[in-house]
């Protein structure tokens, strides 16, 4: 998730292109870099790794030559670690076209290695940097007195796969911009004889606030004369334009009042995002960075989870697929009790940490101390280049983008992607799963960014008993199998936000205890297994629903559409859409996040800043 700004007009394109960037930089913030057009003259770029500061200061240093048509980029690392060379933009080799993107190209080896062919030299990591040169073949082709690099740029877009929002600019066509999106934001703001294009509106609302949303799979081609939209065809498209009212702080929130609200509505997007790429040419999963040799996972014989906070909940759920899909025994642990108790491992131990920062440090020296132990150590890692992944054998990636709200959403929801991958991987090197057996998992997990939309679609009525909660003294809530590491989660965030008192329970394990904390209007959340498949987990935690009624509680039930049996013992229903068991969690835990968000909200709490709570802990 990267932050892009276009500009064309009358003004110094550094200066808007720069202070766009810094709007931006909630999107990603590892690597900054812009593109210029000169006045006669070839393009001129600077790029740096690290924050928008860094590249400030190289420009304050060699300055670049002015101009009043320009491209820049703030990363967030996906194809490649954050260095100068996989910063954005990305030019051909006589530096004549410059592109900066947003997204995954899902088919970039295979044209890498066809541009190599050709004879260009690629000098970064990136998938992107495909794109540059591929543009500079297809303006090349295409001839003529004068550069098309809408043209190009459709005709380039024809041949990439995944999702993309790819922003351009040509030597040899002045004046010009030329933007296109699949899937991936794209927004382009109309000025007097200026225009934008941006991530966001966020980018540019300091100059102008009338915006046009472009649909899929359009091109666009700026110049101070207009702007003109296509389809990748070339067919002209129909484009909606708005004025935007959001003033600068709420539209780099997107509109919504914190981060945290914009996360939960970005979950979809994010776990799509997520599952892009990972089947190659021959329907085999891929990992990003495997520096562990197939046989070695072949021979490992128990796998270990450490993770802190939310990411050990993603951690519990983990070890339901991998036990059940890849038979082989699993323990998870939480990071900072791990080394102190001398646990058993060799080399057949595979250790995965999960981790949206990559930097907490209780996980960094629980992989350290797994390590020395001779243990390989797999890590899962919303942060590309941070340390958990660069000390780690191997690395799967999740795609949220930036995570700012403190309290974990869409980081945790694409940790359970990677925890299903990781699983599948596994079975799939050690053949304990068939190939179509994969196939149709993963033919599951693309249902659910769907999936995920439904139920944030239908948050009202959650949002609505939040409210009326706000003076609760405490919430229960209780799970079986996969839903009691989703409790534990619901507990965690409503603890988190709400300060309240708020605990997670094994629905079995209630009856040995805290069942007496349960009193007359005590709160209590249930999350229900499917009634399909197995079919004894959920009649027993109906019993559940029905031991804790009877003692006076109000019990809020998650059960999945069509699941009649818990309607009369049901004081508050949410709905889910119907899941496989062990997918479960990426749609029940969604409608927890909203409660304990909304619940927060009501009582006027700050759900980005909890008290007392940081979003990354570096210390043990
Ligand atoms: C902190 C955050 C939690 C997070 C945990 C692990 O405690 O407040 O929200 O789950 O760290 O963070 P990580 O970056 O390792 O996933």
């Amino acid at each position: 998730m990267c932050g892009i700004v276009g500009y064309v007009g009358g003004q110094p394109a550094l200066d808007v292109v720069l202070s766009g960037l810094k709007r931006l930089e909630y999107r990603g913030y590892d690597s900054a870099g812009v593109a210029v057009q000169t006045p006669d003259g070839p393009l001129a770029t600077e790029k740096r790794a690290g924050k928008l500061a860094n590249l400030e200061k190289a420009l304050a240093e060699n300055p670049l030559p002015g101009g009043t048509v320009g491209i820049g980029h703030t990363r967030w690392a996906t194809h490649g670690g954050p260095t100068d060379a996989n910063a954005h933009p990305h030019t051909d080799n006589a530096t004549e076209v410059a592109v900066v993107h947003n997204g995954i190209i899902e088919n970039f080896a295979a044209l890498r290695a066809e541009l190599a062919e050709r004879g260009h030299v690629l000098k970064s990591e990136t998938d992107t940097e495909v794109v540059a040169h591929l543009l500079a073949d297809e303006v090349r082709e295409l001839g003529g007195d004068t550069v098309d690099l809408a043209e190009a740029m459709r005709r380039v877009c024809r041949r990439l796969d995944g999702a993309f929002t790819l922003v351009a600019t040509h030597a040899g066509a002045p004046g010009v911009v030329v933007g296109a999106r699949r899937n991936s934001p794209l927004v382009v703001g109309r000025g007097a004889g200026e225009y934008f294009l941006a991530s966001d509106v966020a980018a540019f609302i300091a100059h102008t606030r009338e915006a046009i949303e472009l649909g899929q799979d359009q091109v666009v081609e700026l110049s101070r004369d207009g702007v003109t939209v296509t389809d990748f065809l070339g067919r002209p498209a129909d484009v909606r334009e708005y004025h935007v009212d959001w003033d600068a702080s709420a539209a780099e929130k997107g509109g919504y009042d914190y981060f945290m609200l914009k996360e939960i509505a970005e979950q979809p997007r994010a776990v799509a995002d997520t599952l892009l790429g990972r089947i190659d040419g021959e329907g085999r999963l891929t990992l990003d960075e495997v520096r562990i040799d197939d046989q070695v996972l072949r021979e490992v014989d128990k796998v270990v989870i450490v993770a802190c906070g939310t990411a050990y909940h993603a951690g519990l759920i983990a070890k339901y697929a991998i036990e059940h899909w890849t038979r082989i025994p699993c323990e998870v642990e939480v990071a900072s009790e791990f080394r102190y108790r001398d646990p058993i491992m060799d080399q057949q131990t595979l250790v995965i940490a999960i981790s949206q920062s990559g930097e907490t440090m209780d996980t960094l020296m629980a992989l350290r101390h797994a390590r020395e132990q001779g243990a390989k150590v797999l890590a899962i890692c919303n942060t590309n280049g941070s340390t958990i992944p660069r000390e780690s054998d191997a690395v799967l990636y999740t795609h949220a983008g930036p995570e700012v709200a403190v309290a974990s959403t869409k980081a945790f929801l694409t940790q359970l992607v990677a925890c299903y991958l990781v699983a599948l991987y596994l079975g799939q090197v050690r053949g304990t799963k068939w190939g179509d057996e994969i196939f149709e998992v993963i033919r599951q997990l693309a249902d659910a960014p769907k999936q995920v939309e439904q139920v944030l679609e239908t948050m009202e009525p959650v949002r609505e008993l939040a409210r009326s909660l706000a003076d609760a003294s405490a919430v229960l809530f209780l799970g079986r199998h996969v839903g009691f590491p989703v409790a534990l989660e619901g507990a965690l965030k409503l603890k988190e936000l709400a300060y309240m008192h708020a605990e997670g329970f094994a629905a079995g394990e209630l009856k040995h205890g805290p069942i007496a904390l349960i009193e007359q209007d005590l709160p209590v959340v249930v999350v229900v297994p499917s009634p399909r498949g197995r079919s004894v987990l959920h009649d027993k935690i109906v019993s559940n629903i029905q031991e804790i009624r009877a003692r006076g509680a109000k019990t809020i039930v998650v059960a999945e559409e069509g699941d009649e049996a818990v309607v009369p013992y049901a004081d508050h229903l949410v709905r889910i859409p119907v899941t496989p068991t062990l997918l479960q969690p990426l749609v029940a835990t969604v409608p927890l996040q909203v409660f304990a968000c909304e619940l927060a909200t009501a009582k006027g709490h700050e759900v980005d800043q909890p008290r007392n709570l940081a979003k990354s802990v570096t210390v043990e």
